[in-house]
């Protein structure tokens, strides 16, 4: 971590990029950059926040630019850039074009913040968290995926709609990619201790790991243009903000396998603690052979996808 002030960088300035910078002024983290290709797109929004912060009584320095060597210095690179999905595309269709966009940022981020944790938020989501660790050469738990959050935050929204509680008190698991593939584990999903299965039965039960798992696209449906991104910022930021004040929370996250869960040479989600240093440790949960078999499963389906595509 770079001395002084804590500084982050937000590659991106579109609705993803914007919501994580705006949350993490609105939390005071430090300075905050903002950078985009489109120069007054970044500026314009950084200076909105700032005014911004003058409503909300922040106080930090939101900056906008399209420069790289303004990253310099920064502790945490969140990268949103990337074309969003539209109706009927999945995520892995963005791959081509956004492997061509992670290319330039990688490489800017390894010119000129070459210390920094970068948190991945482009999609899809773990295919371009690996694409970006080999292009930055950083070591892989200075480079971690957001998902896991998102993910586990939308079942924690339909458990709390279906038993009629508060969202603070659900405790939901969601492992795996984060594309059709992902793991909902409603085995590790509680309501303050108790477990769900308790409280919901199992029709209800299945039904919101069904929704989980095409949550991003029921809202890319609603949309009918782009895809979500105040639930994907504000997980980006929250992830951010445990890597700045190395506060070691407990999240899932697409972190680089080296043997844990039965994989290798690849990113996925698991729990993970992420604190200054990025992911410190991966957290190894006792699974059901069903639920290893969907990780793996999971797992595989990306481990394919970069080979035959990325050429990895
Ligand atoms: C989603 C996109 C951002 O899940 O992947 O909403």
């Amino acid at each position: 971590m770079a001395n002084g002030a804590r500084k982050v960088a937000v590659i991106g300035a579109g609705n993803v990029g914007a919501t994580c910078a705006f949350v993490l002024a609105e939390r005071k983290v430090g300075e905050v950059v903002l950078l985009d290709i489109y120069e007054g797109f970044a500026k314009g929004k950084a200076l909105d926040m700032s005014q911004g912060g003058r409503v909300l009584n922040y106080d930090g320095v939101v900056s906008g630019t399209k420069d790289y060597s303004d990253i310099s210095g920064s502790d945490v690179v969140v990268v949103t850039s990337g074309f969003p999905r539209q109706p009927g595309m999945s995520r892995e269709d963005l791959i081509g074009k956004n492997a061509d966009i992670i290319n330039q940022v990688g490489n800017g981020i390894k010119d000129h913040a070459p210390d920094a944790v970068i948190v991945m938020v482009t999609n899809p989501l773990d295919l371009m968290t690996y694409h970006m660790q080999k292009i930055t050469g950083f070591p892989e738990k200075r480079v971690v995926g957001q998902a896991g959050i998102l993910d586990s935050a939308r079942m924690t929204h339909f458990i709390s709609e279906a038993v009629g509680c508060s969202n603070e008190d659900v405790q939901a698991m969601v492992l795996g990619g984060h594309g059709d593939t992902m793991v909902p584990l409603p085995r590790y999903t509680t309501v303050n201790g108790i477990p769900i299965t308790q409280l919901l039965d199992s029709d209800e039960i299945e039904a919101i790991c069904d929704r989980t798992a095409s949550g991003g696209g029921e809202i890319v449906k609603l949309l009918e243009r782009g895809s979500a991104f105040y639930a994907p910022g504000s997980a980006a930021a929250i992830m951010a903000e445990s890597i700045l004040f190395d506060r070691k929370r407990v999240l899932p996250c697409s972190a680089y396998l080296n043997g844990e869960y039965g994989m290798e040479d690849i990113y996925i989600g698991v729990p993970v603690i992420l604190g200054k240093d990025g992911v410190e440790r991966i957290l190894e949960l006792e699974l059901e052979p069903s639920e290893l078999e969907s990780l793996q499963g999971s797992g595989a389906f990306y481990k394919e996808q970069l080979s035959s595509i990325l050429g990895y």
